[in-house]
């Protein structure tokens, strides 16, 4: 039965929920108490502002964890005036992962009572935001499912995956727990039930950042590095990079709003990988974090996008597709190109490629990034790597280019060139539009 839900009903509320502010976003100043009306004004919590409600994940050491504070921040930069509450389940959280796991549901219903007792106050719930981190996000879908009506919008980032990959809807995120549900998959590698980050699309949009399995600037390369330089107390962070890179990925949206990642509808990562799918007709790109466009779709989108490793983390798409032709019937395999590209206002050179298959008289087509804006693209030049080269291949000029095209995802500008010649080991093409 609903009842023990009712907003009356406050006796078994463990969760806190601490209000926090700009001046200390790591520290639990307020508590709002449901059922205790003065705690309102107590904490100053504006009934007329937006609120964020932020919920963490599995915590090994019962603390809150350092991207807690930054998101915090963040999320105040850019709206001011609004609340920012973060729920503190950390008593729940710090048991073994299975056990912290299923105690998702006792916080969901924590914190659906805590919704409902402000919506009884009056409060608006197309104001409320939830963002859930990790565990965080399936408590957060669990909470949007018993509330009495609907709140605005729910944030997964990274869900976890162990026992939540083929859990029923109702005892994790799902599309039905907010009018809005979006989602950032960044670390799911392995078979399902070892991925850490769940796979499967939960949201209305489901963002997967460099194919969702790992994240750059996450390699155990860097990681070895990171030891050498920070000390070995760092290695809890670097087991998660990947996982975590969805709450900096947010955070990114928030205050680098002047340079908003896209992400764009894709039917799977090896067709984005091969820059298929830089439109943005009919709501296929988006942005990333905060402003996405809010579009419901029937069936949840996929939707993929390369980052840098750093922040900001926006990259520029480009789709590169280069007809061949060739007398005679070739097929070469994972061919290395480097890509220069010379734009308005900068230029980009040497941009590694590696090209699966070209085949005479077909099209190949190719993802290419750049990490600066380098204004309106004017010129091009694609490079073999000398290396690559089977015996024969440039010395009978035998392959050559014969159209060239190049689309950006950021701009949506389509760039054609017709080229008739031998395919050298640089070919530069101008990029002007006829
Ligand atoms: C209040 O809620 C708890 C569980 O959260 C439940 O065990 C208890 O029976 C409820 N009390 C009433 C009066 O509904
Ligand atoms: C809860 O989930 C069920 C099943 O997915 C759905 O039909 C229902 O609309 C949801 N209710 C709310 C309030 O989110
Ligand atoms: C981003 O979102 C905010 C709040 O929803 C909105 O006011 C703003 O106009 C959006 N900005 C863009 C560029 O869409
Ligand atoms: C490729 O196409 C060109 C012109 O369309 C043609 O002359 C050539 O014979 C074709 N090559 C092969 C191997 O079929």
């Amino acid at each position: 039965s609903l009842d023990f839900l009712s907003f009356r009903n406050h006796s078994h509320i463990e969760s806190k929920f601490s209000v926090r502010s700009e001046e200390f976003p790591d520290e639990d100043m307020c508590y709002l108490v449901p059922g205790r009306r003065e705690s309102i004004s107590a904490c100053n919590f504006k009934t007329d502002a937006q609120t964020f409600l932020v919920i963490h994940g599995w915590s090994v050491a019962g603390l809150f964890e350092s991207w807690v504070s930054k998101l915090v921040s963040a999320l105040l930069e850019r709206e001011p005036d609004a609340n920012v509450i973060v729920v503190d389940w950390l008593e729940r959280a710090s048991h073994h992962y299975p056990t912290s796991a299923e105690n998702t549901r006792l916080v969901g219903m924590d914190v659906a009572k805590f919704i409902n007792w402000l919506e009884s106050l009056g409060y608006p719930l197309e104001k409320l935001h939830i963002l859930g981190y990790s565990l965080g996000a399936h408590v957060a879908g669990i909470a949007g499912n018993l509330t009495n009506n609907k709140v605005n919008r729910i944030t997964g980032l990274d869900p976890a995956g162990p026992t939540f990959e083929h859990a029923d809807r109702l005892k994790r995120l799902s599309d039905d727990d907010a009018e809005f549900v979006d989602v950032l998959h960044t670390n799911t590698r392995g078979t399902p039930d070892l991925s850490i980050g769940i796979q499967r699309p939960v949201g209305h949009v489901d963002i997967y950042p460099n194919g969702g399995t790992f994240q750059p600037g996450c390699s155990l390369q860097n990681a070895m590095r990171m030891i050498t330089t920070y000390g070995l107390y760092n290695v809890d962070q670097l087991v998660k990079c990947s996982h975590e890179r969805s709450v900096h990925l947010f955070i990114d949206s928030l205050v680098n709003w002047d340079r908003q990642s896209l992400a764009y509808r894709c039917s799977s990562k090896e067709a984005f990988s091969k820059g298929l799918c830089l439109s943005c007709r009919k709501n296929r790109c988006t942005r990333l974090g905060y402003n996405v466009s809010k579009v419901r779709s029937t069936r949840s989108a996929r939707m993929y996008l390369k980052t840098r490793d750093v922040m900001p983390y926006k990259v520029f798409h480009y789709q590169i597709k280069v007809h061949l032709f060739s007398q005679k019937d070739m097929t070469l395999e994972s061919q290395p190109l480097k890509i220069s590209l010379f734009g308005i206002r900068d230029e980009r050179d040497n941009i590694p490629v590696v090209v699966s298959r070209m085949i005479t008289n077909t099209t190949v087509s190719f993802l290419v990034t750049c990490d600066t804006d380098i204004g309106e693209l004017l010129m091009l030049s694609v490079q073999w790597e000398k290396d690559s080269f089977l015996s024969g291949f440039f010395s009978t000029g035998q392959f050559r280019i014969r159209r060239m095209r190049v689309k950006s995802g950021e701009t949506q500008a389509n760039r054609l060139k017709p080229l008739f010649g031998k395919l050298l080991p640089a070919v530069m093409v101008p990029c002007f539009s006829s």
